[in-house]
């Protein structure tokens, strides 16, 4: 696979100071917090990827279905001879793998160009990928709205963008709108984009797919404290931290917190700081909204995009929505 790396700086170090900067802001705020960006260290990775093949966490099957179902459909809704498929994000290629074998069934040639800050992810999905003679695979190391800008800028086949897995439900409501406003800067008028949004359902099902039976989900948030610990010097212990994650109806979102079950004081040696946790106050890392199909309508056409498809599963636990950019007078100044 070949692979562009649009990253100039060393992205490790800077990396390293953001993630600094940031828990330093997020702990000494009035209510303490951490982005849920943060997870996805290496062990945060392997941990999620456990979580996605838990019983318990219907999501990734769910989703994994529907895109069974519709990969013999899109391509006809779609209807190119050849086609430039970006995901944003590398994960393991198994979804977007069906998606573009559906197109190589019909006869489209297909450029496949992951775009993820990770090289490394990157790298991890070209293994995973089946060499096809009308499959060119090319990977661009950049974040997402810096790729996709030097796509635009280098080909200009029709494009659908996929950003699966409900990772849009993990921003919050100006996040979103910023996201899919760039998304749609970044194309042209008739290009698609394929969102998986996680659907409301009964509390139960969602309180037991983030509170799993063999405490993975625990474990996922707990690590983001020894994250801390490795990286930046931080002194947590773990055990003094209670997983809390729970529906809130009002947001329409999971909520996850870390409950301090004491009073502790934890010492952060690369900023020369001490944080104070007293007992029983919660530090909030993770939102994973829940989507109605109304609200699914509202963020397109607020957004610039016409709703093409919904495509939906058996239970109605999840969407795949796919959304076609319009607005021509944005894209006409
Ligand atoms: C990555 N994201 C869509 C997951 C979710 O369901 O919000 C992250 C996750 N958090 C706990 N379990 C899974």
């Amino acid at each position: 696979m070949k692979i562009t790396n649009l990253i100039e700086t060393d992205q490790t170090s800077l990396h390293q100071t953001t993630f600094l900067t940031d828990v330093i802001a997020g702990l000494s705020a009035e209510q303490k917090s951490i982005s849920a960006k943060y997870f996805y260290d290496d062990i945060g990775s392997e941990l999620f990827q456990k979580i996605t093949q838990h019983p318990d966490y219907y999501p990734t099957r769910t989703e994994f279905s529907i895109l069974e179902k519709i990969s013999a459909i899109l391509p006809t809704t779609i209807n190119e001879a050849e086609i430039d498929i970006i995901e944003l994000g590398a994960g393991d290629g198994h979804k977007s793998e069906l998606i573009i074998n559906g197109f190589l069934d019909k006869h489209c040639k297909v450029n496949f160009y992951p775009i993820d800050i990770s090289e490394k992810a990157m790298q991890l999905l070209g293994e995973n990928l089946s060499i096809n003679a009308s499959l060119h695979v090319h990977g661009i190391v950049a974040d997402y709205f810096h790729g996709l800008n030097h796509l635009k800028k280098i080909s200009n086949n029709r494009k659908l963008v996929l950003f699966l897995g409900s990772n849009i439900g993990n921003f919050n409501k100006a996040q979103t709108d910023e996201f899919l406003h760039q998304l749609e800067a970044n194309l042209n008028i008739g290009d698609y984009v394929l969102i998986g949004f996680d659907l409301k359902k009964d509390v139960h099902i969602l309180n037991q797919a983030y509170n799993d039976s063999d405490s993975l989900t625990r474990v996922f948030n707990l690590n983001l404290l020894s994250r801390m610990n490795r990286e930046l010097g931080a002194h947590f212990d773990v055990s003094a931290f209670q997983h809390y994650g729970f529906y809130n109806p009002v947001l329409g979102a999971m909520e996850s917190y870390l409950i301090s079950l004491k009073d502790q004081t934890v010492a952060i040696d690369t900023a020369d700081m001490q944080f104070h946790f007293k007992q029983h106050e919660v530090l909030h890392l993770e939102y994973s909204h829940k989507f109605s199909t109304t609200g699914i309508e509202k963020l397109a056409t607020r957004n610039g995009f016409e709703i093409a498809q919904l495509f939906s599963d058996d239970r109605d636990y999840f969407i795949d929505a796919l959304w076609k950019v319009t607005s021509p007078m944005e894209k006409m100044t």
